[in-house]
């Protein structure tokens, strides 16, 4: 994906847009995302499945189901939460998520999206003229910074429940960030919200696909929480479930997808998880 102004991990929000762009163009697509392709175009071009760098297709037949399958099952958490109550969503590292434009939230509902600035100048860019389905406010920050400040300042409510989501982020964090991120959710988080997040640890099928695309790719996956999801959520007082992501892709009729089927050489466990805070 090589054209964009985006860097780093900030670039890879356009990778898992590809991706996005791809389940949006089948017939039997799990969710609609309009938006993703513009983004695509505005990074790389055109011509940009041509101009991909090598080794992108590989990985993109890796993880083009887990994107596809995770977007549908965080789509739903999301709505299920703000249907229940939790009139405040918070999007973290949300990249070239089109949430707020595209899933139908209820009435008064704020979507609260946090990135680099960058990021958010180049997705606001591209959305130019389109018209999000709730209050959309933007939080530019680091998550290794004062965000929680952040957030406050744009007026999150911390005494509100809220949903929470974390998709895409997890597996660049060092367990111990990923620990620091989640305590620190829990401590904004009133009884009632939710939070939803994707995790896989690494395995040798990315790893390989991964490098063969680039070292500083390669080296963007530093592993994430170390305890299983429920366990990592449990110890927090969040209660709910993480399934298996080939579990999840089979309710939607869909194959494992391949980087986390058991049964292919190289593959590891993949889970998504929604879970609530009790108390
Ligand atoms: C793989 S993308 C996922 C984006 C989005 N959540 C999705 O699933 O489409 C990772 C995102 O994390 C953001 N990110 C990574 N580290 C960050 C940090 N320290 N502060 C803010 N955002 C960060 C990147 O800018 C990027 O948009």
């Amino acid at each position: 994906m090589s054209g964009t102004s985006l860097q780093g991990i900030g670039e890879t929000s356009i990778g898992v847009a590809a991706l996005r762009a791809l389940e949006n163009s089948r017939a039997d697509r799990l969710f609609d995302d309009p938006y993703a392709e513009r983004f695509v175009r505005a990074a790389a071009g055109d011509a940009y499945w041509e101009r991909a760098p090598a080794g992108w297709t590989e990985f993109a037949e890796l993880m083009a189901g887990q994107v596809a399958v995770r977007t549908r099952y965080l789509d739903d958490a999301l709505l299920k939460a703000t249907e229940e109550g939790c009139d405040q969503v918070v999007l973290l590292a949300c990249g070239m998520d089109a949430r707020a434009y595209r899933l139908g939230w209820p009435a008064g509902t704020r979507v609260f999206e946090v990135d680099f600035a960058e990021v958010l100048a180049f997705k606001s860019g591209v959305l130019k003229g389109a018209e999000p389905l709730c209050r959309r406010v933007e939080v530019a920050t680091d998550l290794r910074s004062d965000w929680p400040g952040a957030l406050r300042e744009a007026a999150f409510a911390p005494e509100r429940p809220a949903a929470w989501l974390m998709e895409g982020i997890l597996y660049a964090l060092t367990p111990d960030a990923a620990d620091v991120l989640l305590d620190r959710v829990t401590d904004l988080a009133a009884p009632g919200s939710v939070v939803a997040f994707d995790h896989a640890p690494d395995n040798p099928a990315l790893r390989a696909a991964r490098t063969a695309i680039s070292a500083d790719l390669a080296e963007l996956w530093v592993g994430g929480p170390e305890l299983d999801p429920d366990r990592w959520l449990g110890a927090r007082g969040w209660m709910g479930r993480a399934q298996d992501v080939c579990e999840v892709a089979a309710a939607y009729g869909r194959p494992a997808p391949p980087a986390f089927d058991p049964a292919r050489a190289g593959s590891g466990p993949g889970w998504l998880a929604t879970a609530r805070l009790t108390g």
